[in-house]
């Protein structure tokens, strides 16, 4: 990936999670998923007083893209200010998983600081459903 996409995820990212719905945890997190196509869905945590009814970022993106019918990705960025890398959660990685076999994730803690790592080093010896049909 060229320096100028990841920077262009990395700002997607930022920007959407200014739009995070987080009064609980107060942890603001936002994500850019490049299709193969070139376009951009963005995704932001969305919480609820019933806490299990919130949804991360990365599954508002990957399921935002599924339903305009979009499954071929390029990459995913995933923003979260803080002292830590924000690492997808293992539902995430699953959900991730379900759709790529490879795909590079950016995370991102703030415009510079950064680590890339691919879905099939987050998530190795994935579960894939073995239908009997
Ligand atoms: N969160 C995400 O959006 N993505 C992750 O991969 C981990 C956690 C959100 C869920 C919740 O709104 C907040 O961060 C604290 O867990």
């Amino acid at each position: 990936m060229d320096d100028i996409t990841i920077k262009k995820l990395i700002s997607a990212a930022k920007n959407a999670s200014k739009n995070s719905y987080s009064p609980y945890s107060n942890f603001k997190v936002g994500t850019a998923l490049l299709t193969k196509s070139g376009k951009i869905f963005q995704g932001t945590n969305v919480e609820n007083a019933s806490f299990p009814a919130g949804i991360c970022a990365e599954r508002v993106a990957v399921f935002g893209a599924i339903s305009k019918g979009i499954k071929d990705f390029e990459a995913l960025a995933i923003y979260a200010e803080g002292k830590k890398f924000p690492f997808p959660c293992g539902i995430c990685r699953q959900v991730i998983a379900e759709f790529c076999s490879n795909l590079p994730i950016i995370i991102a803690k703030n415009e510079t600081d950064f680590v890339i790592k691919n879905i099939s080093d987050l998530l190795p010896s994935v579960f894939k459903f073995n239908s009997k049909k």
